[in-house]
């Protein structure tokens, strides 16, 4: 779905329902009203004023956030009709990202489902952020993932038009950027196990760099490769599997031409050429290997990619916004099973870095594909470095759906990805990674142990990965456990955090 903006009332396309007498062709006019009853846009809805003010009226219609009222009203070329949805959106002064996510969704939920066409009447109340994570709400309302039902579904709508008093152009067009890399994050990430493996991410991160060849260079690293890089981290994960193992990296070329900075070809580059890293985990599914996880729930675990999904999805959001930035991506991409080639507990294997690993767990693994990505993007010498990863079900205990955690070794990387997760209204919360934290992961065999013992569990990963991380390097891991998708009967992919990450990028590209 797209939004689009428009300058007219939803007359016209009434008048064309009446001829062509299907009651399919129908328009749908929104109107927000704040919780004193003030219509938002009161200036642009003309004759629709007093039926609206009297619907409100007589159905005790109190305005608040996300409060609906559905009913009909007359354009003014008399008899034709056109749908009215009234929306609550509480306090005028009050229009938090939360809210106006859940008005957006309010409104594609409760419509009509014969209505084809919305119009909401916006006038000039939001500012661009607040366009932006309505729009942003609206958009994710409207995704289904319907590929593998039988029976045909009801379709969804094409496009949305804003009424709108102020030029909201540029934002409406990243607005729409970014829903079209979460809808792929999202899709990639609704996949079962069976369908997305390794090379099937791999196919849709080349699939991406053909549509948009001037953009977007890509390169897959595949095990053996991956051996000869002494990569024998992200190795002992992915042996278990019959799938092979892929390390995917894009680079998105917005800015200037970037290389590594290392190896014989390598060029020295201005360091405004840098890129920025952006690195997924992407366990496309995570059965725990040899330290199997419970059946109960496990079903989940095919979103254990949901790191690598938003990192190519932001990837194609790029694209399309075209944002004058250079990012280097990297999909950190296995499949975790037991087999009679994984890896037991116990066993120790040398990283690309050269640090040793003693890997007691073999369901502790997002770490160990991710350490060696992370050595290995290092190359790049990037501005900064974020990972996301859906890495600890310790996360998920501390901050469940609605906060991903951030841990960063860099106080200006962190306020920069607070503030861009504030006007994208994607929340994270920060979490602490105190040298004290690190003795958790100390063996007395090998450099490190892969788990840190129960507590602090998702400060432990977080500890893990910073030891692959250079002196100087400016460094972020999001744990998204908790937000990449809702679990449940409902279960799905969010998208999350694309938003957060393009906001990050676009400010970056100005600043
Ligand atoms: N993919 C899981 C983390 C996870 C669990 C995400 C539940 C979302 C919901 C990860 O690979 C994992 O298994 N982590 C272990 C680490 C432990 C063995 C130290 C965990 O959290 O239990
Ligand atoms: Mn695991
Ligand atoms: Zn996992």
């Amino acid at each position: 779905m797209k939004l689009t903006l428009t300058q007219t009332l939803p007359t016209l396309q009434a008048k064309k329902l009446l001829k062509k007498q299907s009651p399919k062709d129908s328009h749908c006019l929104v109107v927000l009203v704040d919780n004193e009853l003030n219509l938002i846009a009161s200036d642009t809805l003309k004759t629709h004023k007093d039926r609206i003010n009297q619907l409100i009226e007589v159905a005790h219609f109190k305005g608040t956030v996300a409060e609906t009222l559905a009913d009909y009203a007359l354009t003014e070329s008399k008899n034709n009709p056109i749908q009215l949805l009234i929306v609550g959106i509480g306090k005028a002064n009050n229009l938090t990202a939360s809210n106006l996510q859940k008005i957006g969704k309010a409104i594609y939920q409760s419509m009509s489902k014969r209505v084809d066409a919305i119009t909401v009447a916006l006038g000039k109340a939001l500012t661009d952020d607040q366009f932006a994570q309505f729009a942003n709400g609206l958009l994710n309302a409207s995704y289904r993932f319907n590929k593998y039902k039988s029976e045909s579904q009801a379709p969804v709508l094409e496009k949305i038009s804003v009424l709108a008093s102020k030029d909201y152009q540029a934002t409406l067009d990243f607005a729409n950027a970014v829903y079209s890399g979460q809808t792929m994050t999202r899709n990639v990430a609704n996949e079962p196990g069976n369908v997305c493996y390794p090379e099937y991410m791999a196919d849709q991160a080349e699939r991406l760099a053909a549509t948009y060849p001037n953009l977007l260079k890509v390169r897959v690293v595949n095990q053996k490769q991956m051996e000869e890089l002494g990569m024998n981290c992200f190795l002992s994960v992915a042996k278990g599997s019959d799938r092979e193992g892929k390390l995917v990296i894009l680079e998105y070329h917005g800015k200037s031409k970037f290389t590594t900075q290392d190896g014989k070809k390598a060029k020295k580059q201005k360091a405004e050429d840098a890129p920025i890293a952006l690195v997924g985990k992407g366990v496309t599914f995570d059965t725990g290997g040899i330290s199997l996880k419970p059946g109960a729930g496990m079903g989940d675990m095919k979103f254990d990619m949901g790191g690598s999904a938003s990192v190519l999805g932001t990837i194609k959001a790029l694209c399309e916004a075209k944002l004058p930035i250079n990012v280097v991506a990297a999909l950190a991409l296995a499949e975790n099973m037991p087999s009679a080639r994984a890896t037991r507990p116990g066993d120790i294997v040398k990283s690309m870095s050269g640090q040793t690993v003693e890997i007691l767990n073999t369901d502790a693994e997002g770490r160990l594909v991710l350490c060696d990505t992370l050595t290995y993007i290092q190359r790049y010498k990037p501005k900064t470095i974020v990972d996301a990863a859906t890495l600890t079900g310790a996360c998920v205990i501390a901050l469940g759906n609605v906060r991903s955690a951030v841990f960063s070794n860099d106080e200006d990387l962190l306020f920069a990805l607070q503030n861009a997760s504030e006007q994208a209204g994607d929340a994270i919360w920060h979490m602490p990674l105190d040298d004290e934290y690190q003795t958790q992961l100390d063996s007395p065999i090998a450099d490190m142990q892969n788990i840190g013992g129960r507590e602090a569990g998702s400060v432990t990963a977080a500890c893990f990965l910073s030891r692959f991380i250079e002196e100087g390097q400016a460094w972020a891991h999001l744990d998204i456990a908790g937000t990449a998708w809702i679990s449940g009967k409902q279960k799905e992919a969010t998208g999350r955090p694309v938003p957060l990450f393009m906001q990050y990028l676009k400010n970056a590209s100005k600043a």
